[in-house]
Formats: C-alpha cells, sequence, structure tokens
C-alpha cells in the first residue's frame, strides 16, 4: 500500500515570553519548584486579543505548506488536533480553511489532547495511503492561556502549560522506504476525569449536584453560570502523580509497540520526539528504553507543555536543527487525557 511521508512541516510560537519569575509574580511559585519537577524555564503566551489556536494553527501551515513546495490551493484535506479551540463549536479547521482561503475541502477537528497530533497523523496517513487524498495539512495548536487560572489554587496545572503550534503536509511517498511506517492508537476511560476541563460540557450538572439550583435548570440548566465560573469549575483539572504513573508505563509500551510491529530494537531508534509533557516523564521513559542523550529532543524548558502543538513543534525544532537526516528512523509518542496515547515511527 502506498506509504505517506512528511513533505512539509513548521511551526509558530507567540512571541510573548513568561518566565517562571514572571509567573511568581501572580501566584505562590518559584523557578526551583517549577524546573526540579517539571524541567519548563519558561513558556510563550499568546497575544490575548490578536492571536487565538487558529491564527496561530495558520502561522505554522504557511511554513509546512511552503516547505512542501506546493500552495495553500493544492491542499486537499485538513486535519485540526486542539483542545483549545477558538469556538465551542465550529472547529479550528473551517477557521482555517476560511483563513488560509483553501478550496471547499474537508476540514476534521480531533480533540485527543496531548495526543491529538500523532492521532490526526494517523488519520491523515490512513487517507494517503488509500489513495484517497494528496496534499493533507496536520495542525496542532493550543492557546492554554486564555483558560487558565494564574492564582496559586490553580499553580500545579497553569506552571506547566504553553502556546504554540506546529504543521505538516502529508503527502505519497515516492521512495519505497520512505514514510511513515505504522500508527498505533489506545485510549483507557477508566480514569477519565483525573485530567480534566468539566466545564462547559453536557455532563457538567453531575458535577453541581450538592450546589443550590437555579431555576432555568429544570429545563437543562445553564451552559455556564457566574457561580460556576467563580467557583472555579471551569478550570482544567490534573491530579498530577497520577498522570504521572500513568505515563511513565504508557509511553514505552507504545512505542516497544511500534518498534515490534516493524521488526525494529530501541537501538534503531535515531530520534525519539516525545510529547513534551514534562521533562521528568521524558528522562523516565529515556532511562526505561535505554535510549541516549542523541536519541531523544526535548525542548520542553523553552515552552512549557502545548498539548497537541508540542509533538509538531518539536519534531519541527529537531529538524531544522539538523537532528533528522534522510532514511532516520523518527519515532513519535504520546501521552494525555483521556487516557489516549499514540504512536508513529517514521523512515524519514
Ligand atoms: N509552585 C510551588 N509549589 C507548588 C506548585 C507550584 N507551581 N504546584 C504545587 N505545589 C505544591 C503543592 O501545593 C504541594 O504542597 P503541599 O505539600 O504543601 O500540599 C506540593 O507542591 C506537592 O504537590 P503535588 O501536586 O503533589 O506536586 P508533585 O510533586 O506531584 O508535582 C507535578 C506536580 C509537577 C504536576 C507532578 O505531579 C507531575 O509531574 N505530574 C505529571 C503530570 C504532568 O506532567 N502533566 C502534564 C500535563 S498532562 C500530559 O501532558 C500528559
Amino acid at each position: 500500500m502506498q506509504r505517506s511521508k512528511i513533505a512539509g512541516i513548521g511551526h509558530y510560537v507567540p512571541k510573548n515570553v513568561y518566565t517562571n519569575k514572571d509567573l511568581s509574580r501572580f501566584m505562590d511559585t518559584n523557578d526551583e519548584w517549577i524546573q526540579e519537577r517539571t524541567g519548563i524555564k519558561e513558556r510563550r503566551f499568546a497575544d490575548r486579543l490578536e492571536e487565538t489556536t487558529t491564527t496561530m494553527g495558520v502561522e505554522a501551515a504557511k511554513i509546512a505548506i511552503d516547505r512542501a513546495g506546493i500552495t495553500a490551493q493544492d491542499i486537499d484535506f485538513i486535519i485540526f488536533a486542539t483542545l483549545s479551540p477558538d469556538y465551542y463549536f465550529p472547529g479550528c479547521g473551517v477557521l482555517l480553511q476560511r483563513e488560509m482561503k483553501m478550496k471547499e475541502i474537508g476540514a476534521l477537528d480531533i480533540r485527543n489532547q496531548c495526543s491529538g497530533f500523532v492521532y490526526a497523523l494517523s488519520v491523515a496517513d490512513q487517507f494517503v495511503k488509500t489513495g484517497m487524498y494528496k496534499n493533507i495539512l496536520v495542525v496542532g495548536s493550543e492557546k492554554h492561556s486564555f483558560a487558565m487560572d494564574f492564582e496559586t489554587r490553580s499553580r500545579n496545572v497553569s506552571v506547566i502549560f504553553g502556546d504554540g503550534a506546529g504543521a505538516v503536509v502529508l503527502q505519497p511517498a515516492q521512495k519505497d522506504h520512505q514514510g511513515i511506517l505504522s500508527t498505533h492508537l489506545h485510549s483507557d476511560g477508566a480514569e477519565a476525569e483525573i485530567l480534566a476541563m468539566f466545564y462547559p460540557g453536557a455532563h457538567a450538572n453531575k458535577w453541581l449536584k450538592d450546589k443550590p439550583a437555579y431555576p432555568d435548570q429544570e429545563l437543562g440548566g445553564l451552559f455556564l453560570t457566574t457561580e460556576q465560573l467563580e467557583s472555579g469549575a471551569a478550570l482544567p483539572y490534573m491530579d498530577g502523580p497520577a498522570v504521572f504513573k500513568k505515563a511513565v508505563v504508557k509511553f514505552p509500551e507504545v512505542i516497544r509497540e511500534a518498534l515490534a510491529a516493524n521488526s525494529l530494537s530501541e537501538k534503531d531508534i535515531d530520534l525519539l520526539v516525545p510529547h513534551q509533557a514534562n521533562l521528568r516523564i521524558s528522562q523516565y521513559v529515556q532511562q526505561l528504553l535505554g535510549l541516549s542523550d542523541e536519541q531523544v529532543f526535548n525542548n520542553i524548558q523553552k515552552y512549557g507543555n502545548t498539548t497537541a502543538a508540542s509533538v509538531p513543534i518539536a519534531l519541527c525544532e529537531a529538524w531544522e536543527a539538523g537532528k533528522i537526516k534522510d532514511g532516520d528512523l523518527v519515532c513519535l509518542a504520546a501521552f494525555g487525557s483521556g487516557f489516549t496515547w499514540a504512536s508513529a515511527l517514521i523512515r524519514w
């Protein structure tokens, strides 16, 4: 079957840099705590009014399309992964289609959080393999800053996340040995609520059952009330230690699954680009797999965790730095809320 390859890659990060020290102006935290637990030194936050998840995705997409040697008019399908869309609906895919003046092509939104980009890449790969599309734009973009709380009550979450976008163009591979060798997708919803944002959501009233009812809730409840907002219920929730424990099991598992499916082993990996969840998680996974420092790429120190954007941003920076050459074996792996986890093995 026809393999797909990454023909162009780009990334965009906002220019506003916030160091750990900057965050300590808003909440009780410090550089030492953040670096020791997460490895993060600084992150980027989008312009509050001018930049959105879509506009950052567009900037990354322009570079990826240009590097693929095509124009926006040549794109025949869009897949957009994000957990921080511009609107509750419609999704960012159509907004990007409009912004980039693309043809009336299909646009699919994927909301698999930290593993969103690898899921999106897998979906795109299937479309190329079947011959349905020839130039698929896959975007991962996040504007976390708009939904984060910079008060001390949320410090375990808000020091971790940052904004940015990455994009690739997937095309049929020309050479037999090149392209995406396989993708592997998994989920386990048993612990869906340990890394989640409950509002706005159709299930939200369940979390309000011990709170006073509002008159209109007899008719189904308000989408989001001032009281809900003030209670902090619309903020992301994370049980950090539980996420850590699960991540360090599932990352190695899904990487080994990809290697086994292709009769390869850890020593064959030229570069592992893991989702930038937390530097401690990446280092632990590296140690479990017995990989050298040269075999693993991390840039969370500069950008924090950018969720669906983290893999394409890291992949793009690694490629721009000359760490990925033709013929290299590149492994992408991600784990996140859901839980969902995924890997992709690519012969560059
Ligand atoms: N600054 C200073 N102190 C803090 C901060 C902060 N930003 N955040 C929490 N603390 C305090 C807590 O209040 C607590 O204080 P206490 O002992 O007086 O109650 C103490 O630090 C320890 O809190 P924990 O939540 O137990 O902190 P932990 O040591 O587990 O570290 C962390 C938290 C970094 C989130 C860790 O659990 C972790 O790395 N988890 C993995 C989750 C992760 O990386 N998620 C990324 C997003 S999900 C994904 O991408 C897969």
